[in-house]
């Protein structure tokens, strides 16, 4: 699409929102924009955001951990929208797990967070990623209910093992005496010419996509401009996409999420939670993703969707649908309602609002009434503007079984075989 046919496009955009919406119930309630999704032109029209243009060029040789102090709240921390960051998630529980989930679908195919997976090995069947990706919960959990900074809290453990865990894998991708072998285990071995959402999503992606002339600022690599510095694993680069991931859906489409009255301070405060948990997680501050507050994160969260997420999952590298299908095959072990196909087809459709009728076309009636289903539980959670309160306190009251969960039985119990079919699967390492 031209630059001319997105301006067009959105102007059509606007003015369908000015006349269906209802108004907002607060003056500063928040909406996602559709249209600049599809159009790097658009949202890059006055140039990358410097800081994520820093995140580009500088990002990937920078190495992944700041070195600041463990578990030390950063000395800009603002105790005020960190409050309100965790009020806002108390009260948006279910819009905010599958923002999460979505966003994982999207960070896979950013080639150098997948080859980080890949190389880890322990997400290549659904009984493997369950484990792996119920570490990942409980940690983000554990930062959204407790308190990551007082010692002796779930969250304070879980802060110091996740980054312990880290920098394990960073020393052990980036010191390796071998690169050959860390290259070798970065490839999952397997067919993956057949894989057939890979190819519908392809297909859907391609038109939207396809008909805008490239640019090479627009291209899915980090482009590193001192070619002389070597690229790190797990560098500042990933560690700030994954930090787009956990806030960039929600604050473009809150409303896709279910989240119809979002104020400013709800979603800066948001923001700033995860501004905090980067720095604690050890980004650097200048690479930190969610800097300056909600404005220039909103800005930075649609061109890294449009210029880096989107076309990265045009092209994804052929193990996303299958290290992608064991995400959600494990995340569905515990998580209701989290089916490959059809939370694919509602990222899609809800949260993009894409038409995808090639990613449609291959779902079952069972998918499709769960997507169907999907919608529903949206819709009304909007119409209850989040969580009643009883639900809310019913949820937190299934934290603490969450947090001591049998795994080991859970894995028994909800066991999947990993994905085989003619030209789509892996040769799973022993
Ligand atoms: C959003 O709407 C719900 C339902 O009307 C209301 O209970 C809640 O207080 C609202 N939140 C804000 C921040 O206005
Ligand atoms: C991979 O699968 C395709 C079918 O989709 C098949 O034609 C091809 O021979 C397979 N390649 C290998 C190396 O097994």
């Amino acid at each position: 699409m031209s630059s001319a046919g997105c301006l067009a496009l959105m102007a059509v955009f606007a003015a369908v929102l000015a006349a269906a919406a209802p108004p907002p119930r607060s003056s500063r309630a928040v909406t996602g924009s559709a249209a600049t999704v599809w159009c790097p032109d658009v949202v890059l029209a006055d140039g990358w955001d410097p800081v994520l243009r820093r995140i580009m060029d500088e990002g990937p040789t920078a190495w992944g951990d700041s070195g600041v102090p463990e578990n030390t709240p950063p000395p800009w921390m603002d105790a005020r929208r960190y409050a309100a960051g965790k009020a806002f998630i108390a009260r948006h529980t279910i819009s905010v797990t599958f923002a999460h989930v979505h966003s994982l679908y999207l960070l896979l195919a950013v080639p150098s967070v997948l080859d980080v997976l890949v190389y880890t090995g322990n997400s290549d069947t659904p009984d493997e990623a369950f484990i792996r990706y119920y570490d990942t919960v409980q940690g983000v959990l554990s930062w959204y209910v407790s308190d990551a900074f007082t010692a002796g809290s779930w969250g304070f453990e879980q802060l110091k093992h996740v980054r312990w865990m880290h920098n394990l894998v960073r020393l052990d991708m980036n010191d390796n005496k071998h690169p050959e072998e860390v290259r070798e285990k970065m490839r999952l071995a397997g067919n993956f010419t057949g894989c057939p959402v890979s190819a519908g999503l392809r297909r859907d992606l391609d038109r939207p996509l396809a008909a805008r002339a490239p640019r090479p600022e627009t291209d899915a690599q980090p482009f590193s401009q001192d070619s002389n510095k070597k690229s790190k694993y797990m560098s500042q680069y990933d560690m700030a996409i994954t930090q787009w991931a956990f806030v960039g859906p929600l604050i473009q489409f809150p409303d896709r999420y279910g989240i119809g009255n979002a104020t400013e301070e709800e979603l800066d405060g948001f923001v700033h939670l995860w501004e905090v948990l980067g720095y604690a997680l050890g980004i650097d501050d200048r690479f930190n993703f969610c800097q300056g507050g909600l404005g220039p994160t909103l800005r930075r969260a649609r061109q890294t969707l449009a210029g880096i997420v989107l076309p990265s999952m045009r092209r994804a590298r052929p193990p996303w649908e299958y290290m992608t299908r064991c995400m959600a095959d494990g995340l569905g072990y515990v998580l209701p309602g989290i089916d490959f196909r059809s939370q694919l087809a509602n990222m899609l459709r809800v949260t993009l609002d894409a038409p995808s009728p090639s990613v449609e076309a291959l779902l079952t009636p069972q998918q499709r009434t769960a997507t169907a289903g999907y919608r529903g539980v949206l819709s009304d959670i909007k119409e209850n503007g989040g969580l009643s309160d009883s639900v809310s306190s019913l949820f937190l009251q299934l934290v603490p079984t969450l947090r001591s969960l049998p795994k080991e039985q859970v894995k028994k119990l909800r066991h999947r075989p990993p994905h085989r079919a003619e030209g789509c699967y892996a040769r799973i390492r022993p």
